[in-house]
Formats: structure tokens, C-alpha cells, sequence
């Protein structure tokens, strides 16, 4: 598989770079991760093609993220850290809030944007020796939060020694990543890519913080990226915690979840999308309809790649990321072009790459369906709608 986020340009097609994408479970912990990992400079960088401000829907929930975190700390000047912090979507929020904020990201150019709006976010990958440096030029951090970062990390363990030294005492870490229980439930075998080299569940997040002498407090599912957990964690045994962890840790144990058996269905969901997507859109271009590809996100790189969807299925992709204008797709090299283009000159059918956003495209598509336009879907099955 090429890397996800790895827009490139015609003068790059022969240096492009693969690796080995395969999956694998541990029975003992439950943690669910990449077996090959690529060196995380190939994949933050200063080149970074993902903006968090992309999507409204998220930013509102970044928004409502940071006030709760705020609520839930409910004391006077809070310092607050966060790790993957892009182009300062959520910090803003707790600027707004009053609070003294410092974003953590590798990625020179989305750290840039942050900046540019007058957040404070260093640029480099948060880890122990960040922590030490933090802790020294700031004090002690009240809250570290983190939203879709945890999950890009194998390195986890420097990370969560890192979160340790920094926190408070009552201080509270706050993450939330896509949730392997939705992934596993929906057949979402698109959320397995490069970046995402941690795939958890509230077993083996516990399991992996218990080292750290951090635990889980509290629990809250969200409604966002196709179903992510939220986990509330503070070092152990300075909060009380919810017995809705313990339960639900119980019903994934139930559910096998943590098993190498419950990956059988999603494998076999994946292959049944590889037949069925390339026979849809063939027949649907044989048959005179014209198909573009909708938002050219990170998870495209493994349907497009994985199903063998090339430009003679897909001709283009209309993304609203200008970073992304005039670049190829990785691997398969479907050329992006501007969502404008895609207002001007609507398709028939629109091949949905951003399923996890479609209660937000829908709605502001509603011209587009009104129009007779048609999107094509392919999780949790293959259709039209
Ligand atoms: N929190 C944002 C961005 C998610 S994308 C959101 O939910 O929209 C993941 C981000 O994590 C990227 O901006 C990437 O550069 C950053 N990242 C990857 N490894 C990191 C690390 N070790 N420390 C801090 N940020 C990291
Ligand atoms: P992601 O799925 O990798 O997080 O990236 C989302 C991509 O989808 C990003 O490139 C922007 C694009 N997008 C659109 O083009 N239109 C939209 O309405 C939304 C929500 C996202």
C-alpha cells in the first residue's frame, strides 16, 4: 500500500513509497496494531495534507470537546496540552475558553495555520523528552487531550510516560479515537491505513496504560468518523471510576473483540466490497454515467488501492483541501481537483471516500441529490443512495 496522506505529483510517481499493510491482534492485551510500521518522518512532515478545519461537523465537535474538558476540570486557570493538535480546531476553543493552551504536532505546515491564528503549538512529536521539556518551560499540565492522534502512535509507551510525568496529580488525560468495535461492527476496513498503526478498544487501552500507572475513568461513546470512544484517564486511583468502563470491557470480552476470530467477518466484508465496488462503478460507466470520487481522504488509499479502482473507473476526485489541488491520488493516481469543480459539473454518481462525514456532505448536498445526482457507498455494503 502507498501512504494514505501521500498526495504526490507526476515527478513522483516512480520514488513513490509502499509498504506492507497487514493487521495484527494480540490475544493477551487485546491491542489490535500494524505489523509493519513506516518511520513516522515519512508520514508528518512539513507536507502534512490533512487540516483538521476541513470538516465543519468536527469542528463544532472539537468545540464541545474542549468546553467539556474546561467543565469537567472546573478550576481557575487551567494550563492544557494537546497532543496532534494540526491546525489548532480544538485549541482554539480552549483559548477561547480562557485557558493556557500549548499544541504539540510534527507537522511543520498545519502548525503553521494554528500559529497563524495566535495559538501556541510547538512543532515536534510529543513523546517522553517533549514531556520533560514542557513540564519545564510550562509546569505541570492540568489536562492533556488528544482527538484521532493516539491511534497514529506505535511508539505509545514513551508517549503515555510522557502524559504521566506531565499531569497533574488531579490532573486528566482525555483522548478519543475511532472505536474497533464500530470498525469491526460496519466492516470499516478502510480505517486500516499507514498512519493508523493502533486500532483500540476500551480492553487494551486499559491494559496499556496500566504499566504507566495511569487507568480509565470514565467512558462516552461519539458519534463521529464512524463511531469513536472518548476515554477519560487520570493516574490511578485519584478519581473514582465509572462502572460503565468495567462493563463495557466485559461486553468486548463477550463479543470476542479482542479475539483474531472477530476479524474474520471484516475480512471477508473486505473482499466482498473488492468484488462488488470495481463491478458497480464498470457497470455504471459502461452503461454512459459519469462517477467521481468525493473527498479524497486518508481511508481512500486502501479502498481505492486494495479494490484496484483506477482513473478508468474514476476519473477524478473532488476534494476541498487545497493542498491537495492538482495532486494524484497515492498509488492509484486519480488526479484531485478542486470541490468546485465538482458544483460546477455534477456527476451522476459520486463515490463517497468521506462515509465517516456523510451526515454533514449530505446535507450540504442536497441540490446535488435534488439534481437526480446519486452517491455510491460501500460501508457498511455496496450501494447506491
Ligand atoms: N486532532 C486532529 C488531527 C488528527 S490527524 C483531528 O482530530 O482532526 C493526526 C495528527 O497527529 C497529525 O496532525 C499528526 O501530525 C499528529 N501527530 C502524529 N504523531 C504525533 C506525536 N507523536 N505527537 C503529536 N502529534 C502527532
Ligand atoms: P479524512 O477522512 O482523511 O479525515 O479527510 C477528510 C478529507 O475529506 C479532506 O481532504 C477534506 C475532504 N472533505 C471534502 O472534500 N468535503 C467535505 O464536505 C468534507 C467533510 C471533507
Amino acid at each position: 500500500m502507498p501512504l494514505a496522506d501521500a498526495f504526490l505529483d507526476s515527478a513522483r510517481f516512480q520514488s513513490e513509497y509502499f509498504f506492507d499493510l497487514n493487521v495484527g491482534v494480540c490475544e493477551r492485551c487485546g491491542m489490535v496494531q500494524l505489523g509493519d510500521v513506516v518511520d513516522r518522518e515519512r508520514m508528518f512532515h512539513g507536507d502534512y495534507a490533512f487540516f483538521s478545519s476541513t470538516s465543519t461537523r468536527m469542528v463544532a465537535h472539537f468545540q464541545a470537546f474542549a468546553r467539556r474538558v474546561l467543565k469537567e476540570l472546573d478550576r481557575p486557570d487551567p494550563f492544557v496540552v494537546e497532543i496532534g493538535s494540526n491546525d489548532g480546531s480544538m485549541l482554539h476553543e480552549f483559548a477561547r475558553g480562557g485557558a493556557r493552551h500549548l499544541g504539540v504536532d510534527p507537522a511543520a505546515n498545519v502548525v503553521e495555520a494554528a500559529r497563524q491564528q495566535g495559538l501556541r503549538s510547538v512543532c515536534e512529536f510529543f513523546e517522553e523528552a517533549s514531556a520533560e521539556r514542557i513540564l519545564s518551560s510550562d509546569g505541570p499540565a492540568d489536562a492533556i487531550v488528544a482527538a484521532n492522534c493516539m491511534c497514529h502512535i506505535p511508539y505509545i509507551s514513551s508517549v503515555l510516560g510522557g502524559v504521566r510525568r506531565l499531569l497533574k496529580p488531579d490532573g486528566l488525560f482525555v483522548f478519543e479515537d475511532p472505536y474497533l468495535g464500530d470498525i469491526l461492527a460496519t466492516g470499516a476496513f478502510d480505517q486500516f491505513y499507514d498512519e493508523h498503526a493502533l486500532y483500540f478498544s476500551v480492553t487494551s487501552v486499559h491494559n496499556m496504560l496500566a504499566p504507566h500507572g495511569l487507568e480509565i475513568v470514565a467512558i462516552e461513546r461519539q458519534n463521529v468518523h464512524g463511531g469513536s470512544m472518548r476515554y477519560y484517564i487520570a493516574h490511578a486511583g485519584s478519581r473514582p471510576r465509572s462502572p460503565e468502563v468495567d462493563g463495557v470491557m466485559a461486553e468486548e470480552h463477550a463479543n470476542g473483540l479482542t479475539r483474531r476470530t472477530a476479524f474474520e467477518a471484516i475480512a471477508s466484508r473486505a473482499a466482498r466490497v473488492r468484488t462488488e465496488l470495481p463491478e458497480l462503478l464498470r457497470r455504471l460507466r459502461d452503461s454512459g454515467k459519469s462517477i467521481v470520487g468525493y473527498a479524497a481522504t486518508a481511508k481512500s488509499a486502501t479502498v481505492i488501492n486494495y479494490c484496484g479502482i483506477t482513473p478508468e473507473l474514476v476519473p477524478w476526485i473532488a476534494d476541498t483541501t487545497p493542498a491537495k489541488h492538482g495532486l494524484f491520488s497515492p498509488g492509484a493516481h486519480i488526479p484531485v481537483r478542486p470541490y468546485e469543480e465538482f458544483v460546477r459539473n455534477p456527476p451522476d454518481y459520486a463515490l463517497l471516500f468521506a462515509w465517516n462525514h456523510a451526515a454533514e456532505i449530505f446535507e450540504k448536498e442536497r441540490a446535488y441529490v435534488a439534481g437526480g445526482g446519486r452517491f455510491i457507498v460501500y460501508v457498511p455494503d455496496v450501494k447506491i443512495v
